[in-house]
């Protein structure tokens, strides 16, 4: 029966292949009770006051009463309890859960390991709290003094909780229930003829703690546009979901789902969830608001107008959205930041969630994927025509395909019998492989990981407490129980050499499937009523199930590198403080143009909520894309944070050298482009590990005054030095590029100037798509050609010099030793570069006691804007002279045909780790 079963569904599963997204598996807003109740309350619908204000243990700490005391024996609202913490640079916590003294008939989930542990000394304990009478109102609200110039101020009737300016006209950031839809459904007791049971399809969730779900309005002020709250496939600046003039449309869902051949252009969830929501206006100033939450969410961003019946008023003078958050379960845990500016609001979220962890080079070069390589002589093959065509790349992957049966940490043993050989092939010229480990256990009695899991009670169990099956890739499988510590520490053992068997130093992991996926379980996933550890529902900690998988497999490589090895994971599934663990890619994409525009707001959405190192599948994942596409998407994708090929087994072959020598040219040039860029992109990854601000970032990041580029999601920044605009359409051969701000912008192909603020129909032959240096900047490249990163270890670095209008510029590199951990204990050189008048200075920027040392020389330093005639340089303290030339500006192989000549000085001689000048004579 079971394996017919099986059979079934898999039948069912793959012969989706040939659909596309089956809308009716998933629920719509209304076919999800609580998103419904939640959406269908009226504006003002809260009677909720305030009441028991006090200080205790530094937060302001209140109740939530009715307004109108309960009578007589129907439903109680019980009172919640309300805190409020401040911290320093702008941030504010508001909780709201249960009063547990009155006994609730279980504890509501409040997800854990997600704040980071130094978050706790940001906190500013609240000494006083104010209290002052709103204009209009009856009676007195509560106001604490948040830091920098804010204020929390908490209304006692209406409940409504906002943070202001102090000063000035006092103007309003943020703001939560000032529509007074917040609801709070509290856990009850069930009654005799209450059934709480929800019906999907084929599937019963039993609900056995009934209703719970909590659900609120959130208005940012002064705002001109939304964003964030991945994962959808969906423009950049978040569209209206309701009110007028939006035909009906679904919430922006925020559940995890292993979603088969998803739309471009939708409100869907997908398969991470971050619930992180960004306001940036035309004052230029930037707010967040963040719902830490791991059950399913649903979101909806009001068009203007969507309130003008509920005689609500809010300050007019500032420009709002309103948007209704509502979740199945879990409690309030809130966090808003003021900003004001957009990198203020990523280092605040990066406060809360922790910074991205600092990858190995390696992980930012160039990866090869295929579902899947199918034998170790076709492994050998690919790589050595990565060499033949000359084309570098740093990671060679294995799906699922190269295991026994799909039993992970094992392998195929007449495909892959020599697995250790096979890696130490590829290391030899420096180059890593990746092979698949997902969270479904093969349940099979003779597999040791099921054996052990079974005996240790490691698994997830259903709702009647036995292990949880489910269908998946091997068939009948388990799911371990990530949210438990010592499961978490026992997987991650998993990874020691000695238990993987054939698994060698220079392996690193993909975990996918960790939404969970589970092909015959409601919406593709697990039950609602499973059962974790502690007995929390899987309904409470859905969108975090990954998260910890991804955590306890990261965790695992750290053990097994004994700490002295940087962990590297892809996961698919994502949840806030994912970028503490590792990269992440958009999933089952498809091979159309559509989808590759897309890949750039859903990847400018995920930087912007924490998790910067990500990439879409070049090529798009299903279907086979032609080779224009394909090239197009190698141009883009050479500057997705995350890197990386990738294709179904259906799909015809496609790596780089398999389409004509010209398109081979293309894609090498492509690629030769990302290599030649990394110690640039190094240098913005160590920024975001630092700071929390994303490698690849929206142009209103760097330009927030300038509103032309509030809705462009076709261009973005690579760090504050570059723009560049994707190619989206077929047959194009120009692009429409708006370039923002005062200062020009040099054409990276050909050195050519244009000046900011306006829009230029650009060249966009097959060769490249445009791309611009700022003026102003100074960015470090490595131009030689290699193999992998690692073989340019040594080679030296290239400045690129590009002048603003003063004749000034600066920049920044940083390096370390790419691979271990020792850049936190000081071993690291970080340099700054500063051209001004006619002075190239290189000054150290690390604190004294970081020590590393480098032999790498600055061979070359190319100056954009500057005027011909000079015909040497002085280098100090060297007191040596350097030649000048003038010529096309070459950019690795690629030597501009047309274009102005741009000076390059030619083999200073300098050290890259030293103090130096060079002075144009
Ligand atoms: C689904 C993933 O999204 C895809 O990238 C992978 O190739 C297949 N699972 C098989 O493992």
């Amino acid at each position: 029966m079971r394996s017919l079963l099986f059979v079934l569904s898999l039948i069912c599963f793959c012969s989706q292949s040939a659909l596309s997204w089956k809308k009716e598996e998933f629920r719509s807003c209304d076919q999800t009770p609580f998103c419904k109740r939640a959406r269908s309350r009226t504006p003002g619908a809260c009677s909720l006051i305030v009441g028991d204000v006090s200080i205790t243990d530094g937060d302001l700490v209140a109740k939530l009463l009715p307004k109108t005391p309960n009578q007589g024996d129907g439903d109680q609202i019980k009172p919640l309890i309300l805190s409020l913490s401040v911290y320093t640079d702008g941030i504010v916590r508001l909780r709201i859960d249960e009063d547990h003294s009155l006994n609730p008939p279980k504890k509501r989930f409040r997800v854990p390991d997600v704040v980071v542990s130094e978050f706790d000394e940001k906190k500013i304990w609240v000494q006083k709290v104010a209290t002052e009478t709103i204009s209009g109102d009856t009676s007195p609200s509560s106001v604490v003094y948040v830091s920098d110039g804010y204020e929390a101020v908490v209304r006692h009737d209406p409940f409504e909780v906002y943070v202001r300016e102090k000063s000035g006209d006092r103007r309003r950031v943020v703001s939560l229930n000032s529509h007074g839809l917040f609801d709070f459904e509290q856990l009850g007791k069930k009654s005799d003829g209450d059934n709480w049971e929800e019906k999907f399809r084929t599937h019963t969730d039993s609900r056995p703690s009934g209703p719970q779900s909590i659900s609120f309005d959130v208005s940012f002020y002064d705002s001109s546009f939304v964003y964030g709250i991945p994962e959808h496939a969906t423009s950049f600046a978040l569209k209206p979901t309701k009110g007028p003039g939006v035909e009906e449309s679904e919430p922006y869902r925020l559940f995890n789902l292993d979603v088969f051949e998803y739309e471009h252009e939708s409100p869907f969830g997908l398969y991470g969830s971050i619930p992180f929501m960004v306001s940036h206006g035309k004052s230029g100033k930037t707010s967040g608001f963040f719902w830490l939450n791991a059950a399913e969410m649903q979101i909806d961003v009001l068009a203007s107008g969507w309130d003008a019946e509920s005689g609500i008023s809010l300050p007019s003078s500032q420009s709002r959205i309103d948007t209704l958050w509502m979740s199945e379960a879990g409690i309030v845990d809130t966090f808003f930041f003021v900003g004001p500016g957009p990198k203020d609001v990523v280092k605040q979220y990066a406060s809360v969630t922790g910074t991205s962890a600092m990858p190995q080079l390696f992980a930012t070069g160039y990866h090869q994927c295929r579902w899947n390589y199918k034998d170790e002589e076709d492994v050998a093959q690919v790589d050595s025509k990565f060499d033949e065509h000359d084309i570098p790349y740093d990671v060679l992957w294995l799906d699922i395909e190269h295991t026994d049966g799909k039993r992970y940490f094992t392998w195929d043993n007449v495909l892959f019998p020599h697995p250790e050989e096979m890696q130490k092939k590829l290391a030899a010229k420096g180059r890593k492989m990746v092979t698949i480990v997902d969270p479904h256990i093969k349940r099979d009695d003779s597999y040791f990981l099921h054996k052990e899991a079974t005996q240790k009670g490691y698994y997830v169990k259903d709702s009647s407490g036995k292990d949880f099956d489910g269908w998946c890739w091997p068939g009948s499988s388990s799911y371990i129980d990530m949210l438990s510590p010592e499961i978490r520490e026992w997987w991650g053992g998993r990874f020691s050499y000695k238990k993987y068997v054939g698994s060698t130093p220079s392996l690193y992991i993909w975990n996918d499937m960790n939404e969970p996926s589970v092909f015959n379980g409601p919406e593709v996933t697990m039950p609602r009523d499973a059962l974790h550890v502690g007995g929390v529902e899987h309904r409470e900690v859905h969108n975090a199930y990954g998260y910890y998988f991804h955590m306890a497999t990261s965790d695992g490589l750290v053990m097994r590198g004994e700490g002295k090895d940087r962990p590297f994971v892809l996961s698919r599934a994502i949840f806030p403080g994912t970028q503490r663990y590792g990269a992440v890619w958009t999933g089952d994409n498809t091979a159309e143009w559509e989808h590759l525009r897309v890949s750039i707001p859903m990847v400018l959405t995920l930087g912007l909520t924490g998790v910067t190192f990500s990439g879409a599948d070049i090529g798009g994942f299903f279907g086979n894309p032609e080779p224009e596409l394909l090239v197009r998407w190698y141009q883009v994708g050479a500057y997705y944070p995350f890197f990386r090929g990738h294709a179904h087994h259906d799909t015809k072959r496609r790596e780089p050298w398999l389409f004509g020598e010209r398109n081979t040219e293309l894609m090498r040039d492509a690629i030769h482009t990302r290599y030649m860029l990394l110690p640039y992109f190094y240098t913005l990854f160590r920024e975001a590990n630092v700071t929390g601000v994303p490698v690849v970032r929206p142009l209103w990041m760097e330009f927030p005054q300038d509103e032309a580029t509030f809705g462009n999601d076709e261009a973005f920044m690579v760090g504050s030095g570059l723009l560049v605009q994707g190619v989206y359409t077929k047959g194009t051969t120009h692009a429409s590029v708006y370039l923002p701000g005062k200062e020009s912008w040099y054409d990276l192909r050909n050195g050519k100037t244009y000046v900011g603020g306006k829009t230029y129909k650009m060249d966009a032959p097959e060769e490249s798509i445009p791309a611009f240096q700022k003026a102003g900047t100074i960015i470090p490249r490595k131009d030689r050609f290699r193999r992998s990163s690692s073989q340019m270890d040594n080679d030296p670095y290239t400045l690129v010099i590009a002048l603003n209008s003063f004749q000034e510029a600066d920049g920044e590199l940083y390096i370390d030793d790419g691979k271990s951990f020792e850049f936190t204990r000081g071993s690291y050189i970080h340099r700054r570069f500063i051209f001004s008048n006619g002075i190239l200075t290189s000054t150290n920027l690390a604190p004294p006691q970081a020590r590393l040392s480098s032999q790498c020389l600055i061979d070359r330093i190319i100056i954009l804007g500057h005027a011909s005639g000079p015909k040497t340089a002085l280098v100090e303290p060297l007191n040596q002279k350097a030649e000048i030339e003038m010529g096309p500006l070459r950019m690795g192989g690629l030597v501009a045909s047309s274009g102005t000549k741009v000076l390059t000085i030619r083999k200073p001689g300098v050290q890259v780790d030293q103090d130096w000048t060079v002075k144009i004579l």
